[in-house]
């Protein structure tokens, strides 16, 4: 069984997908993490997963990082996924989870990211950059956004679109594909870091 908590911040489509593919005796969502109250946190408490609230400030019913990661190693957390969590993680975190950190990007890094690319801004971007394909980015996360090795990406026409939503649409379907494949990819064991480059086993 792999223990998976989610990070997330927004509506919870990813969130939702995994939930739905993941194979129950496999794989399970143990908590939800969020900075605030949004659609993926709704659909945590509606499927009765834990969750999280989290702030790097001192807020009133939210956790800071050091209490977050004594709680986590309770569980005992396996691998943290950020499924479009738009804050940056704290670098005692990703220290006490080196390498069991991953975050999907919507877009082919390590073009489109670093600071500020997140979500529409990232759809824009590359609309504006008159790009012909983009797609979905599976890494591991380190200490500088959108940086860490990439395990997984995916791409997509989008010679024909008509604005950044589309371009959105088509990368979110293929999101929801290609996310629940790499942690199912985890579960069996078959995620292998070999110098610079991540192989995934058949
Ligand atoms: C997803 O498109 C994800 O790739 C993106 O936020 C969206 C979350 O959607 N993440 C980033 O931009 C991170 N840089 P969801 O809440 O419906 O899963």
């Amino acid at each position: 069984m792999l223990n998976t908590v989610f990070f997330v911040s927004g509506k919870g489509s990813n969130l939702k997908s995994c939930y739905e593919k993941f194979p129950k005796d496999k794989i399970r969502i143990c908590a939800v993490v969020s900075n605030k109250k949004c659609g993926a946190v709704q659909f945590a408490v509606q499927n009765e997963i834990p969750v999280f609230l989290v702030s790097s400030e001192n807020q009133t019913g939210f956790f800071n990082y050091e209490e977050l990661i004594r709680q986590l190693k309770k569980i005992p957390a396996e691998l943290i996924v950020l499924a479009g969590f738009l804050k940056l993680i704290p670098d005692n975190f990703v220290d006490e989870f080196e390498s069991r950190i991953i975050n999907i990007h919507p877009a082919l890094l390590p073009s489109f990211g670093g600071e500020g690319m997140y979500g529409m801004n990232v759809h824009k971007a590359v609309f504006d950059s008159s790009a012909k394909i983009s797609g979905a980015t599976v890494h591991f996360v380190d200490k500088i956004y959108d940086h860490g090795k990439i395990i997984a990406q995916k791409s997509v026409d989008i010679s024909n679109v008509g604005g950044p939503e589309e371009i959105a649409e088509r990368v979110l379907d293929i999101e929801h594909e290609l996310l629940p494949f790499v942690i199912q990819k985890f579960a069996e064991k078959k995620i292998v870091i070999n110098h610079n480059r991540v192989l995934i086993a058949e």
